[in-house]
């Protein structure tokens, strides 16, 4: 695929710096776990995630809108066919709205079945007096803040993959099993509207969709009996982090001969492990996966172009999706050169748009959250970017969660700062519950519109 690919090989990263790796107590037990996931069976085939850089290609070329959703960090202990459901439903509901306002399909992958592992900003953290390595997701250690839960431990690749593998099995059953049906997800986004006194701003909207729905169905279009319209495609995602974890998920597709990551449809890179000349870098380079990259306030045009070349040499369509999370403060001023730099440079990229990680601040208890407002505004920062350059704003990858958590501040239900104690249950970043994503997606509608 590049200059370097005669080279490359799953295990060819291991030749470069890698950031934010475990320090594995036993590195014997670490290679036998990598050993014995590398004869299990994959999580994903190679034919679907070329599917999705296909349909990812529609959204490169403004013909589909991107929905990326999910936890900051899946949970070993937070597992449960109902949560499963919950995020599910929860980013269907999202999807329905978006479509009917962008006018395009909304192409719909989870921060799920994989999303375990965690770069973190310090090695340690101190918690009272205790100076602890810091949790790096369950993948690799416990959020109980003792040494002995701190140490990583391999067999917690073996756990995320089984619980991977069932997560993944739900959402399969879900989603061609009538769950996901146009009219359910409906009548569950007038229920929002209907019971709130800030959704029923979105009644204009609520209405038009029903009315569209009134006329399919005027016309014989029937969504039980649709497929298009009773079941959808729900792809998975996750930031592949730790290295060797995807290295034993890596298999060469027998068609194409290709290799694919197939722990996930689709994997990211992330702000702090992008370093072009880093084993990240190299291991995406070779696996044909649709991957994404994150990108920051302090990203360079250069930068951008350099990864597309290093990322995505054939230029395909879908291929690679650049994420960026600048902070609402700062998109206007950062995301132009970006977006003008790799448009000029001629290399086709979706644009998503993540308004968590660069909005986060830290509460008046000492919890770490994100004001709704802020999150609304860093996507309506982009949507003029994107309209000043002439580019498709290609979609959006947010934090949520089913669960009704209070972890983001505002939204429909007005969350405050002192409500964050009450239901605060994130292992990482606070995501936006179920009540505040339908209204965001609302929210992004309206901008839409405009
Ligand atoms: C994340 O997506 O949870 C994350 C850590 O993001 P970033 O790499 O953009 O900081
Ligand atoms: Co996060």
């Amino acid at each position: 695929m590049n200059a370097s690919a005669s080279s490359w090989s799953p295990r060819s990263w291991r030749e470069f710096p890698a950031g934010q790796q475990p320090d594995w107590p036993d590195e014997g037990a670490f290679e036998a776990v990598l050993k014995q996931m590398s004869t299990m069976p994959p999580l994903v085939f190679a034919g679907e995630a070329r599917a999705l850089t296909q349909t990812l290609g529609q959204v490169a070329e403004g013909e589909a809108f991107l929905l990326q959703a999910g936890d900051c960090a899946e949970s070993f202990d937070a597992f449960g066919a109902d949560a499963i459901r919950d995020k599910l439903k929860v980013i269907l509901q999202m999807a329905v709205v978006l479509t009917y306002s962008s006018g395009v399909p909304t192409v719909k992958v989870g921060r799920i079945a994989g999303q375990f592992a965690k770069p973190r900003s310090s090695p340690t953290e101190t918690i009272g007096e205790l100076t602890l390595p810091s949790f790096r997701g369950h993948l690799v250690n416990d959020i109980m803040p003792t040494a002995a839960a701190r140490v990583p431990d391999p067999n917690r690749l073996l756990q995320a993959y089984h619980q991977s593998t069932s997560t993944l099995n739900l959402l399969r059953a879900f989603t061609k099993g009538g769950y996901a049906d146009l009219h359910q997800v409906h009548t569950w986004n007038q229920e929002f509207v209907a019971s709130s006194n800030e959704g029923q701003r979105y009644e204009r909207v609520a209405d038009e969709i029903d009315r569209a729905l009134r006329f399919m169905k005027a016309c014989g279009v029937d969504t039980a009996t649709q497929p298009n319209l009773h079941e959808v495609d729900f792809y998975t995602s996750h930031e592949a982090l730790v290295l060797g974890y995807e290295e034993a998920l890596t298999r060469q597709d027998s068609l194409t001969g290709d290799w694919y990551d197939c722990s996930a449809h689709m994997i990211w890179i992330g702000e702090r492990t992008r370093e072009i000349d880093g084993a990240h870098i190299e291991f995406f380079s070779g696996v044909r996966n649709p991957i994404g990259c994150k990108l920051g306030p302090t990203a360079t045009a250069e930068e951008a172009v350099e990864l597309c070349e290093r990322l995505n040499p054939e230029r395909i369509p879908g291929r690679l999706t650049f994420i960026t999370r600048m902070g609402a403060d700062k998109v206007e001023a950062a995301l132009p050169a970006l977006l003008a730099g790799v448009r000029d440079a001629g290399h086709p990229v979706v644009w998503a748009c993540d308004p968590m990680h660069g909005n986060t601040i830290t509460a008046t208890g000492g919890q770490k959250t994100r004001r709704f407002d802020d999150i609304l505004a860093e996507i309506a920062g982009f949507f003029s970017a994107h309209d000043a350059e002439g580019t498709w704003p290609g979609g959006v990858h947010v934090e949520l969660t089913g669960d009704d958590v209070t972890e983001c501040l505002g939204g429909a239900e007005a969350i405050l700062d002192a409500d964050l104690g009450s239901r605060y249950e994130t292992m990482c970043d606070p995501r936006l519950n179920g009540r505040q994503s339908i209204d965001l997606a609302f929210a992004v509608a309206e901008l839409l519109r405009d």
